[in-house]
């Protein structure tokens, strides 16, 4: 039930493997990266107490000695305190610059794992082992690596593509069904931007895989992974394309900052509200069919997702104080917002030319609802 996507990027291309058991053959899948059997494995406490004596077994089977640092689990770890203490631990273990580093955790740990290694001693190879979701179909692929800075999220970082990447979908039987489920809406998201028959197949096989089955999860992150690769093999720094990997998130990012970046709305969650948004936003644009943002809400509905502006719990700010925290997105280009719209299921585009009022309108009448 194994499957691998080819990374093609040049000189820095990698294999992201996909499968059930993949933390036993760590060592047999990383040792041909290795010139001494060493790792710096760094994960967080919840993943590491879970999984960590998983993977030093199978890199044991390969005679890999590892060494570990645990951080603390939560987005506040992804600073430069942590940064700090990462560097300097990966330093104090002597690890050199042909050495490999293994970020083991969700997309808190392989951002910030991945940005350490860019920077140690001007660059070092990188291992992905993500253990959610959102990170096994979105974070762990793509090289982009980073922390957040008190003005924003992922304001600080650097393009450091990882030399491999093991996505164990037996390590998802561990999350949370929130935490699962949060990570399904970054899945959702590459059917609906581009991949219908791919959409059409979550309606059918959503269920069976949040229930978990294992060949179905298998499909998904392959497919998600595939369509994520193919994307940033033909725009790797985002000068293009690569931002319909951003669909959903101008609305996500504006409701994160809303709710504090608290746990009122995981990432996951955001971009899938997100993502009804742009559809409703699309679709008033004359751009999309009324059904199709009726079929994206039912989608999510079935999937028990948080959907509408309601399903987050305490109050929002209006729709004014929304469309500014839209305004500091990172993705405004020349003060204009880039958002990405669809012209019906499976095909998003990006564009700068989104009426404000129009936008001022969906909010509107999503609030309305709360
Ligand atoms: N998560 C969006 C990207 O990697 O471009």
């Amino acid at each position: 039930m194994q499957e691998t996507v080819y990374v093609d990027l040049g000189d820095r291309s990698y294999d992201v493997v996909i499968g059930p058991d993949l933390l036993a053959e760590a060592g047999t899948r990383i040792a041909p990266l290795l010139r001494r059997p060493r790792l710096a494995v760094v994960s967080d406490e919840q993943v590491a107490a879970l999984h960590l004596d998983g993977l030093r077994a199978g890199l044991a089977t390969a005679g890999i000695e590892m060494v570990s640092l645990d951080l603390p689990a939560g987005e506040a770890t992804k600073s430069w305190p942590h940064f700090e203490r990462t560097v300097e631990w990966l330093l104090a273990e002597k690890v050199e610059r042909n050495d490999v580093v293994v970020a083991l955790g969700g997309g808190v740990i392989g951002d910030l794992v991945g940005f350490a290694a860019a920077v140690l001693r001007r660059g070092v190879r990188f291992v992905q082992i993500p253990t959610s979701l959102l990170a096994q179909v979105d974070s762990s692929v793509g090289g982009k690596t980073g922390i957040n800075a008190p003005q924003g999220k992922n304001l600080i970082g650097a393009f450091h593509q990882p030399s491999l990447v093991l996505a164990d979908t037996s390590v998802l039987q561990t999350l949370t069904p929130r935490d699962f489920i949060a990570g399904y809406g970054e899945v959702v998201k590459y059917g609906l931007l581009g991949d219908a028959v791919f959409f059409d197949w979550l309606e059918q096989n959503g269920p069976a895989l949040s229930a978990g089955d294992m060949a179905a999860r298998v499909r998904a992150v392959t497919r998600s992974v595939q369509m994520k690769a193919d994307i940033v093999a033909r725009d790797e720094t985002e000068q293009g394309d690569r931002a319909l990997l951003n669909l959903g998130h101008t609305f996500c990012h504006a409701l994160e900052a809303a709710t504090g970046y608290s746990d009122r709305l995981l990432h996951g969650e955001g971009v899938a509200i997100g993502c009804a948004l742009a559809f409703e936003l699309s679709s008033r644009l004359g751009l999309c069919s009324q059904e199709d943002p009726s079929r994206v809400r039912a989608h999510l509905k079935a999937m028990g997702m948080k959907t509408d502006l309601a399903d987050i719990p305490g109050d929002l700010p209006g729709a004014e104080a929304l469309l500014d925290l839209m305004g500091q997105d990172k993705k405004v280009i020349d003060g204009q917002l880039r958002f990405i719209l669809a012209r019906g299921i499976g095909q998003a585009f990006v564009t700068s030319e989104v009426p404000a009022d129009a936008v001022r309108s969906v909010l509107e009448d999503a609030l309305a609802t709360c």
